[in-house]
């Protein structure tokens, strides 16, 4: 069957091949799920790995099958597999895999103290870009069909979920923690998503970031409700002033020296989420002892988040659900480029680098679509 895979390490490898088909009983017990992967999504990650900056291929071999945001549908299950994902099921697969920290042991592999972490379609494991792939059924979460149309937004959407998830579970320690007002940093997919799990939970929204009106995404997040704030016409402090103090602030910028101002602006009591994976080497002046002083006496909390936990996958779906009941139509607008068949890697790879207006670009992988679901 047909790949798309890179030699990790050689930039601009991108290529399409030929690689076994899998078969259900690859996973040991019964376990196995084999699913027709449908569609999958590209991001920054897939960039960067095609541009050779990290991934690695699984040991034995010199290629890595990319992409790691999966959607398709169940077409085989072993008997250990159970009832709630059978033939026919749509499904999303996670991307992290367990190594050997405890954390991985209890199901926790996001959290893992590893130093080597296996994720599928980045580090050491393929990923989706292939017809089928097979998966034991702890990884493998389903989906309504009602989720057809959106449902490759699922991983993408747990970004999101779990730093969102984890600034309320941390802000337990506050007892009556009832927090109106967040401010997503970044306009991109996951900012988008970030907000829309946001405004479900009943916050005020605002979110900054740097493009100028007009703008789609700027529009988007007024559907949400929100308000659209960019940085070239005030500061993250202007913001603030008009907008804040926010009790949630969480960044998918990409651009780390934000994260500083952030620090400076957020809320008493309040919690920064970080979850943008910034691979570069740069560095910025801070104002570090109004940062210190705010958060040791504002009791501030600032934490990073990868995803993400079976609990963040299952949030998800429920968050897309509704997201779907409330904000009708909505996801689907994130949906901008499709790319159709694996053989158009090349313009896969163009539209990730090249296209500013795409939000999400994501490969029509089965032939005819979602005709097939
Ligand atoms: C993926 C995550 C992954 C992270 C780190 C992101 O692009 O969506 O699943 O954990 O990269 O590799
Ligand atoms: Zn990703």
């Amino acid at each position: 069957m047909k790949a798309i895979a890179v030699h990790p390490g050689q930039p601009d490898s991108i290529h399409l091949r030929e690689i076994p088909e899998p078969h259900v009983t690859d996973i040991p017990d019964g376990r196995g799920v084999k699913v027709k992967v449908l569609r999958v999504g590209v991001d920054g990650t897939d960039k960067e790995i095609n541009a050779a900056e990290y991934g690695a291929a699984p040991p034995g071999d010199e290629y890595l099958v990319t992409g790691h945001e999966s959607f398709g549908k169940v077409v085989e299950v072993g008997p250990a597999v159970p009832s709630t994902i059978s033939p026919g099921t749509l499904v999303v697969a996670s991307v992290r895999r367990p190594g050997t920290s405890i954390y991985g042991k209890i199901g926790l592999q996001d959290f893992t103290t590893d130093d080597v972490y296996y994720e599928r379609g980045i580090n050491l494991l393929h990923g989706y870009l292939t017809e089928y792939y097979v998966e034991d059924h702890q990884y493998v979460f389903p989906l309504p069909a009602t989720l057809a149309d959106v449902g490759v937004l699922l991983e993408p959407t747990t970004v999101a979920e779990k730093g969102i998830n984890h600034a309320y579970e941390i802000q337990r320690r506050l007892k009556v923690w009832d927090p109106a007002r967040a401010c997503v940093l970044g306009s991109g997919t996951v900012g988008l998503l970030a907000a829309l799990v946001a405004r479900l939970r009943g916050l005020e929204l605002t979110v900054y970031s740097l493009p100028q009106r007009p703008y789609r995404n700027a529009d988007l997040i007024e559907e949400l409700g929100g308000t659209y704030v960019s940085s070239r016409d005030a500061t993250l402090a202007e913001a603030s002033a008009e907008y804040g103090p926010f009790d949630l602030m969480f960044d998918a910028t990409g651009f780390s020296p934000i994260v500083w101002e952030a620090a400076e602006v957020l809320g008493k009591n309040g919690v920064l989420v970080l979850a943008s994976i910034t691979g570069g080497n740069r560095t910025a002046e801070i104002n570090s002892d109004r940062i210190n002083q705010s958060f040791v006496l504002g009791n501030k909390v600032m934490v990073g988040t990868v995803n993400a936990a079976p609990a963040d996958f299952r949030s998800g779906v429920d968050d897309l659900i509704k997201a779907e009941a409330v904000f009708p139509g909505w996801l689907s607008k994130l949906l901008t480029t499709p790319v159709y068949g694996l053989e158009n890697y090349d313009e896969m790879i163009r539209r990730l680098t090249e296209d500013r207006d795409a939000i999400k670009v994501y490969v029509e992988v089965a032939s005819n679509g979602r005709n097939d679901i």
